[in-house]
């Protein structure tokens, strides 16, 4: 007998939160191909006036990213932001530290903002607290969001851009326990100055919202202290701690790589009660609310990088963290997108990172077209219709272990409910290799929705991948694998695939 099966009940009671569109953000930072030669490059084909990719542009409308963070990641702990603004002949190459390359300032804060207007994006800014402090935070802050009158102010107006940006989200610095990062700091330093910072940050504008940096991942030896620590230090002055993790299939064991989307949910449940922890402690009213402002999968380009890194020359743009993604990943970055969305009463921003060129679900060929990762198809789907209410599946499932992990759900499922549209949708992965599961849906909250479509990503191959001239994987309907009747749903879920469910009132 078939002991696999998963079974959901959807109610539009049985609500988890309303979905901060910020969710599906991403990043892009001056890192490899990111910037030069990923979203610039003037004189390719499809470049206009400014010199920006018209072919990644329309990519990123696409996926209708609604905010990318930027410039970095560890690049901003060495940045000088001065040196990417004003007369771009005058502008200085500096050598970038946390990447060994050369960085040319071709692009600056003002280039990426006219960037991301196009895009149709916000911009979440990110600050050095790494070889810099206050002063050069505040200094941005005023060329960015001060209308005028002022020394910084009326320096951006001299350099072209009357109207101040408004950037409403700011970082304090980047991954400040990483001892790679330049001015690494200690959990009680880096709260210290983080408090300091937004302190100073919001007499300048009140209006902003701030994420103090968490820990780089849960391998840190100072993690989860370091988000206690630091919010002992700053809890009054910020909105939110960051998450980063990123996950690779290095036991070459996909059962166990699908797995990884349930050491995210620990994570995310261990820095949530961290937060709640120090706010009983403060007696505090305040909620810290959750940034997973870097998520991905990353180790494809591990090799090659630390060749790039350590024996090549300085250099503008070289070819850093391009991995090629394959079917699998897709898989778990599905799965990560559930992850988030169940627990999106707490995570509030998330940043896919990145979204051009490095570790990213667009790659652009120099002398060619942007194109297509597989780990693209699960995050357009997500950002497409996963806007509205998460709900809680009550979900229940047959389960299985795997090398590191127990008790890990055969079919995970998250389902998002757009209450003016009228729209319900189920986004579900088979983490099964072998077998079909039905997923069974009793779909009592929602009497006269029918199904409309059936969206399935599956590949034999779990190592297939996506080129400038192949697209091997890649989304198609099938609505014949699901049958409708007495308010219950059945779907066919595929071994292995990444299914989105979507059904309206009719
Ligand atoms: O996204 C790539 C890098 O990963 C970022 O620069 C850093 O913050 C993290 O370690």
């Amino acid at each position: 007998m078939d002991k696999k099966f998963a079974r959901i009940t959807l109610d539009s009671e049985f609500q988890i939160s309303r979905i901060d569109e910020r969710i599906y953000g991403s990043f892009v930072e001056h890192l490899g191909r990111a910037v030069y030669g990923g979203v610039y490059q003037p004189g390719h084909p499809s470049a206009d006036g400014e010199g920006f990719r018209q072919d990644v542009l329309s990519l990123v409308r696409e996926l209708n990213v609604p905010i990318v963070r930027y410039p970095g990641g560890n690049f901003v702990s060495n940045y000088f932001w001065e040196d990417g603004v004003g007369p771009v002949e005058q502008r200085p190459r500096r050598l970038e530290l946390a990447w060994r390359s050369t960085e040319p300032n071709l692009i600056g804060v003002n280039e990426f903002a006219r960037w991301a207007k196009k895009a149709g994006t916000d911009m979440m800014m990110a600050v050095n607290l790494g070889t810099r402090g206050i002063d050069a935070a505040c200094n941005l802050l005023e060329y960015c969001n001060h209308p005028s009158g002022t020394k910084y102010s009326d320096m951006r107006i001299s350099h072209g851009v009357p109207e101040p940006h408004n950037i409403k989200t700011w970082c304090l610095g980047n991954e400040m326990d990483g001892p790679w990062q330049v001015g690494h700091k200690t959990a009680q330093e880096y709260g210290r100055l983080a408090d300091e910072t937004a302190k100073a940050l919001r007499q300048i504008d009140p209006t902003v919202e701030l994420v103090a940096c968490g820990s780089s991942n849960t391998g840190m030896p100072s993690y989860p202290q370091w988000e206690a620590t630091v919010l002992e230090e700053a809890y009054n002055s910020v909105d939110y701690i960051s998450l980063h993790t990123y996950y690779g299939n290095r036991l070459n064991d996909t059962t166990n790589f699908l797995a990884y989307s349930d050491d995210m949910e620990r994570f995310i449940k261990t820095v949530v009660s961290t937060c709640d922890f120090v706010k009983a402690k403060r007696r505090a009213k305040k909620e810290i609310m959750l940034s997973f402002d870097e998520w991905n999968v990353w180790f494809h380009s591990d090799a090659a990088d630390s060749d790039t890194m350590g024996n090549r020359p300085w250099s503008v743009a070289p070819h850093l963290l391009e991995d090629k993604y394959n079917f699998e990943d897709a898989l778990l970055v599905g799965l990560m997108l559930i992850t988030l969305l169940k627990h999106s009463d707490r995570v509030r921003m998330a940043c896919l990172a990145q979204l051009v060129n490095v570790i990213a679900p667009i790659m652009t060929e120099e002398n060619g077209p942007a194109w297509k990762q597989t780990i693209y198809y699960p995050y357009l789907h997500a950002s497409q219709y996963g806007r509205g209410i998460a709900l809680n599946t009550a979900q229940r499932a047959s389960r299985h272990d795997t090398k590191e992990f127990t008790d890990v759900s055969d079919v995970e499922t998250v389902a998002v409910w757009n209450d003016e549209k009228e729209e319900l949708t189920v986004f579900a992965v088979n983490r099964d290799l072998e077998d079909s599961i039905t997923l069974e849906t009793d779909l009592r909250g929602f009497a006269g929705y029918t199904l409309t479509e059936h969206i399935v990503l599956e590949h034999e191959n779990f190592k297939a991948v996506n080129s400038a001239t192949h697209e091997d994987v890649a989304p198609k309907n099938v609505p014949e694998r699901d049958e409708l009747a007495g308010g219950l749903l059945k779907s066919r879920l595929s071994p292995a695939s990444w299914n989105v469910i979507r059904l309206k009132k009719a």
